[in-house]
């Protein structure tokens, strides 16, 4: 592998100038390598800015055409959509997520009504931002039932696929449950909507200022260890995207980001399929933290960003994906 030795060979030759560096570079990072996440809230006229994740923001209905545009214009590929729900409409069922009128649902028509197939749209399947408890699934003494959520996720899977969703992106960690929504998507003539499967989603801390942006945070009893991953592990991911693979993922995700790049590029070297990385909201806030504060300078997000490239990442889900050009120069 090493070819030539000092002081022949000095590898600080080629990066002496700004040229000769950007003529050997060997990722970069564009607006195609992005989703941006956007938050739903209930009512009008409302931008709202979300405590825990400073510069990110809730939107009403009315106001999604301001942030969907700008996305447009940043030329992101998708943007994915999260519900704020109300403490009201919560219960033990979660059954907010079945409600054709529920945010995600106008949110999906109202977009795909407006700018069609200039951008993709994501939603996550689960049901945490929508039960009284805080979990991804349904209950029992304590334990998130399988087999029973899976069937509540095929009804939430089928109706944001009629109501334009693009890619579904199943984030609740049950076993078996892309083969079974694909089943379901196919058989009810939804064959080119897409699955995202958060194959490795570990049980993680920096969850934390997501779930107070959609209002799940004082909510949420106990951990989410009985279904999300052992952040122990790394062979159990692999198998994990096997799975998916299998029952007809056609991307996958690693969730969180930063703290999982051996993940990323494991997956990648594994299996030749597009894998996507989120840099959750804990990332984010950390970041955010460290910059307010004069700790750290702002290329600090650059430098984040471009390990998920060197990783092996295809595209990334980042909170920072609508100010791309402050970011990237
Ligand atoms: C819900 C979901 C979570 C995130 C995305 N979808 C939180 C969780 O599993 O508790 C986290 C995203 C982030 O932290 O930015 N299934």
């Amino acid at each position: 592998m090493i070819t030539g030795k000092f002081p022949e060979l000095r590898l600080r030759r080629s990066r002496k100038n700004n040229w000769s560096r950007r003529l050997i570079e060997e990722n970069n990072l564009t607006s195609n390598d992005f989703i941006l996440p956007i938050f739903l809230i209930d009512g009008k006229n409302k931008k709202q800015p979300i405590k825990s994740m400073p510069g990110v923001y809730r939107y009403t209905i009315d106001k999604l055409n301001f942030i969907v545009d700008k996305a447009i214009k940043k030329k992101l590929p998708m943007i994915a959509l999260f519900p704020y729900t109300d403490k009201k409409k919560k219960n033990t069922l979660g059954t907010e997520a079945l409600n054709e009128n529920n945010i995600v649902c106008k949110a999906l028509q109202k977009i795909k009504k407006k700018y069609k197939n200039e951008i993709g749209v994501m939603c996550d399947v689960a049901l945490d931002p929508y039960t009284s408890h805080g979990h991804d699934g349904l209950l029992k003494n304590e334990y998130v039932l399988n087999d029973e959520t899976i069937k509540v996720l095929l009804d939430q899977s089928l109706l944001q696929a009629q109501m334009g969703c693009d890619v579904l992106a199943p984030s609740d960690m049950m076993d078996g449950r892309i083969g079974e929504i694909r089943k379901s998507l196919d058989k009810n003539g939804f064959k080119m909507t897409q699955i995202l499967s958060y194959a490795v989603k570990y049980a993680s801390s920096y969850y934390g200022p997501f779930r107070d942006a959609v209002g799940s945070k004082n909510l949420l009893k106990g951990d989410k260890k009985s279904y999300q991953m052992d952040f122990k592990n790394s062979d159990e991911a692999l198998r994990e995207v096997a799975l998916d693979i299998k029952e007809g993922a056609d991307m996958v995700m690693v969730k969180p980001g930063l703290p999982y790049l051996d993940i990323i590029k494991k997956v990648k070297e594994n299996f030749k399929i597009p894998v996507l990385a989120y840099q959750v909201s804990g990332e984010y806030s950390l970041l955010e933290h460290g910059i307010k504060n004069n700790l750290t300078d702002k290329k600090i997000i650059l430098e984040s960003l471009m390990a998920f490239k060197r990783a092996g990442a295809n595209a990334i889900v980042s909170y920072y994906a609508d100010r791309l050009d402050q970011i990237i120069e």
